[in-house]
């Protein structure tokens, strides 16, 4: 009976990954172009959410009201280096780092 739910759930989390999978090919990530910091700083609203995870700049806008985890700790990200706070709960874990992938704007340009 336990094996029955486990396998429901793990169905259920395949089904989803597939489906952010998808979303990652439609959104076609740029990462190439550079982005300073102070850009990233101007935006940290919910209305447009920029976020820096290990060098690379991603717009996760979009993502602040589908996070399953939910949109406030997508929201303190927002203008920030978010590399402890994302790597900190996601580190290793396929789906949130497909997910992020899918959102990248470019790389942290570097300081001359
Ligand atoms: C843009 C950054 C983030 C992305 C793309 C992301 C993505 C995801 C995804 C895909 C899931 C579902 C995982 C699954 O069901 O397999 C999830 C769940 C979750 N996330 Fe995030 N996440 C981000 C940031 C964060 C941050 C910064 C925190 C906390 C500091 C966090 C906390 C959670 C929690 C508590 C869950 C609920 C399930 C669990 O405990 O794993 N997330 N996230």
């Amino acid at each position: 009976m336990n094996n029955t739910l486990i396998s429901i759930g793990a169905a259920a989390i395949i089904g989803g990954s597939s489906f952010l999978g998808a979303a990652a090919i439609v959104a076609a990530p740029n990462t190439t172009k550079q982005i300073t910091f102070a850009q990233v700083k101007k935006n940290n609203k919910s209305t447009s959410c920029w976020t820096v995870v290990n060098n690379k700049v991603y717009n996760v806008t979009n993502w602040i009201n589908q996070h399953p985890g939910g949109s406030a700790r997508i929201l303190a990200l927002c203008g920030k280096n978010g590399t402890f706070m994302f790597d900190g709960k996601h580190s290793g874990q396929s789906a949130p780092e497909n997910v992020l992938a899918s959102y990248q704007i470019g790389v942290l340009k570097k300081r001359n």
